[in-house]
């Protein structure tokens, strides 16, 4: 495995409260010698993750750096504050707030720009899924992006992440949801990571999204291009949280 593709859990806890005890000395939202772990948070929760000390990264951000954007925050604003990453393009942006592969190619861009992190989600849903269309769905999200790429072919492949939450795996509150198969989930990691630019496939970091929980994250981390999760459930019950990162740290 390649020393820049460290595994990553990203805990996202979407519009919901943090969970009791994140921001203590033992929360398991601490990165640990073998693991980074992040946590994507509600925007108001960014002045308690950092007084904790923790690594924190937005769910979504906009663009544009300043402007008549009511309820935006920009990526500068974010950098401002101490963000280290954020997401680009989940699932419930494209869903609810209709963000377009190219919106989400123009929030990477911004990212990079001001020295963000930028997490690109990709995935298919369930109707796309069924009617075989999953490799198609792919390769048009990742077209903009990689675009992105090539134009900062420079960037440091650590710098640039994505994630794969196949929609129809995504918990969505139910927790006896399944995730994909550790073989189904390896199989797309490894077509995503082969429509990367060369130079960038063996480096980039792959998360998996969807489902993923102390029960099965162990078989999906141990799989060769799954470098990670991205973690959205599980992350809001302290100690199926810390198993998550536990079955990281012994991958
Ligand atoms: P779950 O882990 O709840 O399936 O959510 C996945 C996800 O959307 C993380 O961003």
């Amino acid at each position: 495995m390649h020393p820049n593709r460290k595994p990553l859990i990203a805990a996202n806890w979407k519009m919901n409260d943090p969970p009791v005890g994140c921001y203590t000395s033992d929360s398991p939202f601490r990165s640990l010698p073998g693991v980074d772990v992040w946590v994507f948070l509600p925007f108001i929760e960014w002045y308690g993750a950092h007084n904790a000390g923790l690594v924190y990264g937005a769910q979504c951000g906009r663009p544009e750096p300043q402007g008549a954007f009511t309820g935006d925050i920009s990526m500068l604003m974010l950098k401002h504050q101490h963000f280290h990453a954020v997401l680009c393009g989940h699932s419930d942006r494209r869903h609810f707030h209709q963000e377009s592969d190219a919106f989400i190619a123009e929030q990477a861009t911004a990212a990079l720009e001001v020295g963000l992190i930028p997490i690109v989600c990709i995935g298919e849903t369930e109707a796309e899924h069924d009617a075989g269309k999953t490799t198609d769905v792919l390769k048009r999200q990742l077209k903009p992006v990689i675009d992105v790429l090539t134009a900062h072919h420079s960037l440091p492949t650590t710098h640039f992440i994505l994630a794969y939450e196949p929609v129809w795996a995504i918990s969505r509150g139910d927790p006896n949801k399944p995730a994909a198969t550790a073989k189904d989930a390896q199989d797309i990691h490894a077509r995503i990571r082969s429509l990367l630019p060369k130079d960038r496939q063996a480096t980039t970091r792959i998360l998996y999204g969807g489902s993923m929980k102390g029960s099965n994250a162990a078989e999906l981390l141990a799989q060769p291009d799954i470098d990670g999760g991205l973690v959205g459930g599980a992350s809001l019950k302290l100690e199926d949280f810390r198993k998550i990162v536990e079955a990281a740290e012994s991958r």
